[in-house]
């Protein structure tokens, strides 16, 4: 079985007497350790996929299951324990906390995965703080913002809002990546610097798979898998030979 299945998946907005089918029908089998480009236009759907995907919301019908979890019948408190364990999000619009400094805010979602230390070392409280710390800065580092640690939200530019959210995303090496437009707020450099990270994660050898939401095209190359969808249809759904991120152009 894949990693991640959906079948038949749909997704209804309703806001007052309008409503919006944000999926109509999506069937789809990712494999683990693919990185998987999701390809639309604004609307299509992309973001209602990808919450689907990582269990912060439920489809109306339809079946979503990953690791052979079926994440759509869970109830809230086990979507919870799901996402803290399996998912990091880059969410489109950052979701910073905003009285948090750039390392607290990556701080916190590692405390969240846990860290696990070897009592036999050192257990103590200020260890394992010592230990989340570094990871925190380590992270907050390959995106460039080690000069950046200690700025709050509000004192960081739209990019580096976004470059914190991915270093929160990827600090929790999660199993899962869901990255939803991570490099919408970067200029060529840093967004292909991001995607090599990125892209650095998946493959045979590991066991991470990322998905990577974009309404850019120039990102599908990327991709082992490209899906693109249109107003809440899968319209193409192939693999292939993917380039590597360091020949991207775009
Ligand atoms: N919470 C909501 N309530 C009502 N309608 C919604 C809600 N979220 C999304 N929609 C609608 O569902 C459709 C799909 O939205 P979605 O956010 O998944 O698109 P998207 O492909 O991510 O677009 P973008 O590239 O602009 O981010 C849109 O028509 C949108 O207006
Ligand atoms: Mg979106």
């Amino acid at each position: 079985m894949a990693l991640i299945t959906l079948r038949d998946v749909q997704k209804e907005y309703r806001l007052g007497e309008t409503i919006t089918k944000a999926l109509n029908g999506v069937s789809l089998d990712i494999e683990k350790g693919e990185l998987v480009i999701i390809y639309g236009p604004s609307g299509a759907g992309k973001t209602t996929l990808m919450n689907m995907i990582g269990g912060l919301d439920i489809p109306t019908a339809g079946k979503v299951t990953v690791s052979e979890i079926p994440i759509s019948t869970l109830s809230a408190k086990w979507l919870t324990v799901y996402r803290r364990k399996k998912i990091g999000v880059v969410f489109q619009f950052f979701n910073l906390i905003s009285r948090l400094t750039a390392l607290e805010n990556v701080e916190y979602a590692i405390e969240l995965v846990g860290v696990r230390t070897n009592p036999r070392d050192e257990s103590s409280v200020s260890f394992r703080s010592k230990i989340i710390r570094e990871k925190a800065s380590e992270y907050l580092d390959k995106v460039g913002l080690g000069d950046r640690l200690h700025h709050f939200p509000a004192q960081l530019s739209g990019g580096e809002q976004q470059r914190v959210s991915i270093a929160r995303a990827l600090a929790k090496e999660p199993e899962i990546l869901l990255a939803d437009e991570p490099t919408g707020n970067l200029d060529f450099k840093i967004g292909r610097q991001i995607l090599e990270i990125m892209e650095a994660m998946t493959g045979k050898e590991q066991n991470r798979t990322v998905i990577i939401v974009t309404h850019n095209e120039a990102i599908c190359p990327l991709g082992d898998r490209v899906i693109r969808l249109s107003d809440g249809e899968v319209v193409e759904n192939y693999t292939q030979e993917y380039v590597s991120a360091k020949d991207l152009y775009w």
